[in-house]
């Protein structure tokens, strides 16, 4: 199996991603799961991310807490998405298992100088301060990684937290600058695909039906959050971003993109946190990321009912 380390800011579709990897043993090692100040702060994503681990019946996963507020600017979160606690929907229990002691960024700089080069991914489904501040403090671990692969950014679906940007990089656009110009090979899963990854009323009643507990409350999480797209885009469904991540590494050949160079805005108050991409190379920018644009929405619903079945 793909070693990875999810780095996260759980959020009901950081949940989903979360389970869809601890529901895959043979193809995902979770070497253990970084929080960050994100939909909601710090606290709750730690904590968030513990509940989920507890979910899944995987108490044994290691739960760090990393950055609590971006690298250059104040903290901007998504409760009017995702409710208060950040994981509104499902009622479920305080977490037992403990936080460990050490920072998500230590935690993310000794693992990859522990492991072999090449070995370990990260997955980030949150903003890119932890990893960020991990490549600043320690830039050998850069040349050690097999990759990221991150939720983030948009294209031709541009913005979702302003008319420009999509959240996970508007919250913090420095990180993501030191991310996308660290020269480590980046897959993105942007809005537009994850925008065609909707839990349409079929898909939510499919985790409903499969009547565990992992199923009832996937699919009240998805409910939860899915007011919030209905009402405002008129959508089928919730967007099912973040289990974009987690499901590339399970099956990439239900993906399909470019690799092109991808920048982000830091300056501009209108565009901030932009991810421009040359999608259609129209400079010589060297390319730095493999940008999805599209995913065969029913194949993901499929291999993602069918590998929540197994919690
Ligand atoms: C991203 O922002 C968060 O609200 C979601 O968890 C996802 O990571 C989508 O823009
Ligand atoms: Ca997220």
């Amino acid at each position: 199996p793909r070693k990875i380390i999810i780095d996260t800011d759980p959020g009901q579709d950081d949940a989903v991603a979360i389970l869809l990897a601890l529901a895959s043993p043979d193809e995902i090692e979770v070497l253990g799961i970084t929080a960050v100040a994100g939909n909601v702060p710090l606290a709750l994503t730690a904590r968030n991310a513990r509940i989920v681990c507890e979910l899944a019946g995987r108490p044994d996963v290691k739960v760090f807490a990393g950055c609590d507020r971006p690298l250059g600017r104040k903290l901007v979160t998504a409760e009017h998405v995702h409710g208060k606690t950040g994981l509104n929907g499902p009622v479920l229990p305080d977490p037992v298992m403990p936080l460990q002691p050490q920072h998500a960024v230590d935690f993310i700089i000794d693992t990859l100088r522990r492991e072999a080069p090449g070995a370990v991914t990260l997955c980030p489904l949150g903003p890119l301060t932890n990893i960020a501040m991990a490549f600043e403090k320690a830039p050998d671990i850069c040349d050690r990684l097999a990759g990221i692969v991150l939720m983030g950014g948009a294209y031709f679906e541009v913005g979702n937290i302003t008319p420009a940007a999509e959240f996970n990089i508007y919250v913090d656009p420095q990180a993501a600058d030191i991310v996308f110009r660290s020269g480590v090979e980046i897959t993105v899963m942007p809005l537009d695909v994850t925008h065609k990854a909707l839990v349409t009323p079929a898909r939510n009643a499919a985790f409903r039906a499969l009547g565990s507990r992992v199923g009832v409350a996937v699919a009240e999480m998805t409910d939860f959050f899915e007011r919030f797209d209905k009402e405002k885009y008129g959508s089928d469904g919730a967007p099912l971003h973040d289990p974009c991540v987690t499901a590339y590494l399970i099956r990439p050949d239900l993906f399909s993109g470019r690799h092109v160079n991808v920048e982000i805005e830091t300056r501009s108050e209108l565009t901030l946190g932009m991810t421009v991409a040359d999608w259609w190379h129209v400079t010589d920018r060297t390319p730095n990321a493999m940008f999805m644009g599209d995913v065969d929405a029913d194949g993901f619903f499929d291999l993602l009912t069918e590998r929540l079945a197994r919690l």
